[in-house]
């Protein structure tokens, strides 16, 4: 048995941020953030919450995979900007979605997220835990972003992609990986709530993300070509034989490393930075949809995703389309 994605969906917040205005925000200039970064610009919610965005790309997923939300019996979300703290934002779809046969729940492995999910998806249908998985990897980091802070403001955007995956007796995901590393997790790190109560005094400020860049940068052009040859190793395919690498969209600069140091065409690496910029658990799934909705990815064919973010940690999925 296999476990294979049958469609894909997205939804992105129709308030595009340029660069241009987020110059108004803070010290920096359109040319900086092109040539750092390859953001042009981001879609940042005037209102969309975490969960609304995500149900709109579960529906459209499960549209293009031609099922109805009955069929689903599991949904994992990937977010590290849920709306609440209980009940889970997977939760929150299946109500949307009135998917009423699944097991919901989140999971927080931040930019590597839908890797994560993916692999846990494979693991439940492999062991007979589930047929059909509808994953979904949504952000709004603009409300965990600190608009005054131009190391990360000119990074984030808000959005959601999904995807449906089900057992299938032709082949689809045929490898994946994934690893951590806590001790680094101070270089990409957002505080949440702490300890405030009749017995300890807490520090009831917001928290926002916290970013090292240049050690993220290291991390990120070194960590992404070794869990892409370690994955294909896995699969026991080569470099050559894939058509399309969707990786994290977190910076063009890095994405153009990573191809670099595998040797291969940029042409082979599809880049939706600079219209979305990074949307964390939501980036690889909302380029997965786009690719698939370009008609780019042909039955047959193989296709790598890879992720890497705070945590830290990494993940890498070899497919077949
Ligand atoms: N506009 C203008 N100048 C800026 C700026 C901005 N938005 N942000 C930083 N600068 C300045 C710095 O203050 C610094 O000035 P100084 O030399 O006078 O001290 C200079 O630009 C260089 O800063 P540095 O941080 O070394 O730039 P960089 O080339 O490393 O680019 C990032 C910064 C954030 C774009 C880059 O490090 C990066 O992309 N890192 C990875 C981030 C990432 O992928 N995060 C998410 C992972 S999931």
């Amino acid at each position: 048995m296999h476990a294979k994605i049958m469609g894909t969906g997205s939804y992105l917040p129709d308030n595009q941020v340029t660069n241009h205005y987020i110059s108004t925000l803070v010290d920096t200039s359109d040319e900086w953030i092109k040539e750092r970064t390859g953001i042009a610009s981001r879609h940042i919610s005037t209102g969309e919450t975490t969960v609304e965005m995500a149900a709109a790309a579960g529906k459209k997923a499960l549209e293009d995979a031609g099922i109805g939300a009955l069929d689903v019996d599991l949904i994992i979300v990937a977010t590290v900007s849920a709306d609440h703290l209980l009940p889970s934002t997977a939760c929150s779809v299946q109500k949307e979605l009135g998917a009423v046969n699944a097991a919901a729940f989140d999971i927080n492995a931040a930019c590597s997220g839908f890797l994560f999910a993916l692999n846990i998806a494979d693991s439940y249908i492999q062991t007979g835990m589930c047929r059909t998985a509808l994953l979904i990897g949504v952000e709004t980091l603009s409300k965990i972003t600190n608009w005054n802070d131009r190391n990360t403001c000119i990074l984030f955007g808000d959005g959601a992609g999904a995807a449906v995956i089900t057992a299938s007796e032709t082949p689809g995901f045929m490898a994946g990986i994934q690893g951590s590393d806590g001790a680094r997790g101070h270089v990409l790190s957002c505080r949440g709530r702490t300890t405030d109560n009749p017995f300890a005094d807490g520090d009831l400020s917001l928290g926002y993300i916290y970013m090292d860049g240049p050690e993220v940068f290291k991390f990120a052009v070194k960590k992404v070509p070794e869990c892409i040859q370690e994955v294909l190793e896995k699969g026991n395919r080569n470099l050559e034989d894939v058509s399309l690498f969707l990786l994290h969209q977190a910076n063009f600069r890095i994405i153009k490393s990573i191809a670099h140091r595998l040797r291969l065409p940029l042409e082979k690496f599809p880049v939706n930075v600079d219209e979305c910029g990074n949307t964390s658990a939501a980036s690889v799934p909302i380029l997965l949809d786009e690719t698939n909705k370009k008609g780019l990815l042909h039955s047959g064919e193989l296709v790598v995703l890879a992720g890497f973010g705070a945590g830290l940690t990494w993940g890498a999925a070899l497919l077949e389309w």
